[in-house]
């Protein structure tokens, strides 16, 4: 019997020849482990093989990447290394434990103008302080499906921190997505950016509105559904991978089925409440006044807290 070959690389999964490992480069999947947690749906659609074939390489990465326990020190260790960005609310911050964090995905629901996208630039450029000082040194990969990308509102808030305006442009990379491939694709093919660039902080603005915009029509619900779940873990997925936070808004819908209590609840249903490590709830109050909710996170207590958004960016 020949021997099997030993699965080390994505060239050696059965089926996979260099052009096709290149494709699945260029397409996010780098590492065995990618592969090994992709759908065959998903594979098959991106190389043009049979779904069939497509499990059969996923399967062998499945076999060939062991699960690494961990002993529970380590993932203390690991959760040390965590980075913290600061909103530039200490208040907000306190209430997150110390800032939005890498390795995992923060959504921000509410409603329009309860400041979802202010957050998210404020996060743009609070990422590029040094460590320890409110960031993580790195840039950001912009991704705005809603044209609502402000570059100046960037460089007041860079000035307001005593950051070069310019500089701080220069290290947010902005992609204007406007339809679901595009939005898809830039997060598959983002991980030559993120080592390119030294990208610590992705954002989406917002991560639902192509979708449930394209979809609607469609009558394509699980379809919908489907595809938002291979974004999102794509998304979780770079975070482990490049210890990175990802910052990602979504709007509300009312649900009529709700008589008591606040009948507002964010796009996406269960499939974002599970990727999600921390979902954030902005509500408007007076004036500049915004109230935040931290929803079922599971390592923070649940809580609120009022920021406001100054001309300086978010503040206590
Ligand atoms: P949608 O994207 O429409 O769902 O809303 P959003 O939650 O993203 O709201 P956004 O973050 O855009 O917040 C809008 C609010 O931020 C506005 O109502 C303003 O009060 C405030 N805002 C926006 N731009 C500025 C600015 O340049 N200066 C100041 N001081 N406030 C601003
Ligand atoms: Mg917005």
């Amino acid at each position: 019997m020949a021997k099997e070959k030993e699965i080390k690389s994505i060239e050696d999964l059965p089926g996979v020849g260099p052009a096709t490992a290149e494709k699945l480069r260029q397409a996010g999947y780098t590492t065995l482990e990618q592969v090994a947690v992709a759908s065959p749906f998903e594979l098959a659609e991106l190389l043009g093989i049979s779904a069939d074939n497509a499990k059969k390489a996923i399967d062998a990465a499945k076999q060939a990447t062991t699960i690494n326990y961990l002993e529970a020190s380590k993932v203390l260790e690991r959760r040390l290394s965590i980075g913290k960005i600061s909103t530039g609310s200490k208040g907000l911050d306190e209430l997150l434990g110390g800032g939005v964090e890498t390795n995992g995905i923060t959504e921000a629901y509410g409603k329009f103008s309860s400041g979802k996208t202010q957050l998210g630039f404020q996060l743009s450029v609070n990422v590029q302080l040094p460590v320890g000082k409110g960031g993580l040194g790195g840039g950001t990969l912009f991704i705005d499906t809603e044209s609502t990308f402000r570059p100046e509102r960037i460089q007041e808030m860079a000035k307001a921190i005593g950051l070069d305006p310019k500089t701080v442009l220069d290290n947010i990379y902005v992609v204007r997505a406007t339809t679901v491939e595009q939005q898809i694709l830039t997060v598959e093919r983002a991980d030559k950016l993120i080592t390119e660039k030294g990208i610590k902080l992705i954002v989406v603005d917002s991560l639902t509105s192509l979708f449930r915009a394209e979809f609607i029509g469609r009558g394509g619900l699980a379809e919908r559904q489907q595809k938002l779940n291979a974004h999102v873990h794509k998304l979780q997925n770079l975070a482990d991978t490049f210890n990175l936070a990802v910052y990602v808004t979504n709007q509300v819908i009312d649900n009529p089925a709700i008589l008591f209590g606040d009948p507002t609840i964010p796009v996406g249903g269960n499939i974002i409440a599970h990727a999600a490590t921390t979902r954030l709830y902005m509500r408007k109050s007076k004036e500049d006044k915004r109230i935040v909710r931290i929803v079922d996170s599971p390592n923070l207590p649940e809580g609120e807290v009022v920021i406001k958004i100054t001309p300086e960016g978010i503040r206590d």
